[in-house]
């Protein structure tokens, strides 16, 4: 049973589904445009799908909105413009909340960043990759090195203090000296945080039908120490498996996720996850994922495609799931707080952990050790038999 006092802080997440091409590698939920995009009606169904969920958040403020994609950055100003003031129009989204749009190279200029600030962006989130130019074409971008270089001096030129660049390594056929070579021009470009993932083969993608040859092993643990080091030495801090930040400029979006925090979760395929205090119950939601669904579902205003309600092993799993991510772990406190379980409800996963060694506790934190960072899947499975009701 779930015994919430509080509520977890509460993020907005908007899915914008469109992108110029499909990328090979990638399994969000992403449409290539061919027909332009809706972007009025589909601003208006967003703003009709929050008012389905502003009774369960009553009152409750917004730390963060993400704008995410797809593309966002595809959407004219103007209708950026307008989503928001109807999102701050029906919730009280705090006056310094984080509040970031994903934007690709080559689809934006000095202009439209500076028409999104205006709009009331403050962070941006702009898919770099990679900047050479053999890899960009392997794995299908629109745009070459120069348009992403150009793409960061804009986000500096328009003013925002807050951007991240997302890098890409272990791509097909990448060297050790390519992936830091990537680094080294990402950190000349000064942003305050870094996303650096490594490639993963997703199922329903091109590459999964057509798989490239991938880095080998060894190479990508040579790379991943190199590149650690380098970014160290640049100023920039890990604080979460594939996150850097320099000067404490975390993703505070990110973050609320990985702390099991509350969100909602509108457009094309979005989830939520919501607290209920007066029900002591957490509720994960789904909406429609086509697109074109999303949009004729404006007629009965019903976006939602499943809803379920959390049973507490389920909640310790995702928990623990997030919050591991997390180079500086968690407290039990935290995990009190925001899972509504007392802390030995971890049990007997945390004991069966520490004494493997995946897991440590420094003064009143639990965190992955360096083995169990690497191996994260392996710790996770000391939650997973309790989650499968064994
Ligand atoms: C949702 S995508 C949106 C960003 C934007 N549309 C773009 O591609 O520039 C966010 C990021 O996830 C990362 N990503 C997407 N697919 C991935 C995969 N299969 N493996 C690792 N990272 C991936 C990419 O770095 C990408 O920039
Ligand atoms: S541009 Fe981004 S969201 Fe669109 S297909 Fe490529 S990786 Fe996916």
């Amino acid at each position: 049973m779930f015994h919430f006092t509080s509520t977890p802080p509460l993020s907005l997440y908007v899915h914008i589904p469109w992108c110029v091409r499909k990328c090979p590698y990638c399994d969000f939920n992403s449409h290539e445009a061919r027909a332009g995009i809706p972007e009025t009606r589909y601003v208006d169904a967003l703003l009709a799908d929050l008012e389905q969920d502003l009774p369960a958040a009553w009152g409750r403020p917004v730390v963060s909105v993400f704008l995410g994609g797809g593309t966002p950055s595809l959407f004219a100003p103007e209708s950026i413009e307008r989503l928001l003031t109807g999102i701050r129009a029906r919730l009280p989204v705090q006056p310094a909340a984080e509040i970031t749009l994903e934007a690709n190279p080559g689809t934006v200029d000095h202009e439209r960043f500076r028409d999104f600030r205006a709009a009331g962006v403050n962070r941006l989130s702009i898919g770099i990759q990679s900047f050479q130019p053999a890899l960009l074409e392997r794995i299908g971008r629109i745009h070459n090195a120069r348009e992403a270089i150009r793409a960061a001096a804009a986000a500096h030129a328009a003013g925002f203090d807050n951007f991240n660049l997302d890098l890409m390594f272990g791509l097909p056929g990448q060297t050790v000296r390519q992936a830091l070579a990537d680094l080294d021009t990402a950190t000349g470009l000064e942003p305050p945080h870094l996303s650096w993932y490594e490639l993963t083969i997703e199922p329903n993608t091109w590459f999964h039908r057509h798989p490239p040859a991938l880095p080998e092993e060894d190479t990508l643990a040579d790379l991943q120490d190199a590149g650690h080091r380098l970014l160290v030495s640049r100023g920039y801090r890990r604080y979460e498996v594939s996150a850097w930040a320099r000067d404490d400029r975390t993703c505070r979006h990110n973050l609320n996720y990985w702390r099991f925090g509350d969100y909602l979760g509108i457009g094309a395929g979005a989830h939520g996850k919501l607290t209920e205090p007066a029900r002591q119950t957490i509720v994960r939601s789904t909406r429609i994922r086509h697109p074109q669904h999303y949009l004729d579902a404006l007629q009965n205003r019903s976006f939602v495609s499943g809803r379920v309600e959390l049973a507490p092993p389920d909640a310790i799993l995702e928990f623990v799931m997030n919050a591991l991510r997390l180079d500086e772990g968690f407290t039990p406190e935290l995990f009190t707080r925001h899972t509504g379980l007392p802390a030995g409800a971890l049990e007997p996963g945390r004991q069966a952990a520490l004494d493997a060694g995946l897991l440590e506790g420094v003064a009143d934190t639990l965190r992955a050790t360096r083995h169990g960072q690497r191996y994260l899947n392996e710790l996770l499975q000391y939650w997973m038999s309790d989650a499968r009701g064994n």
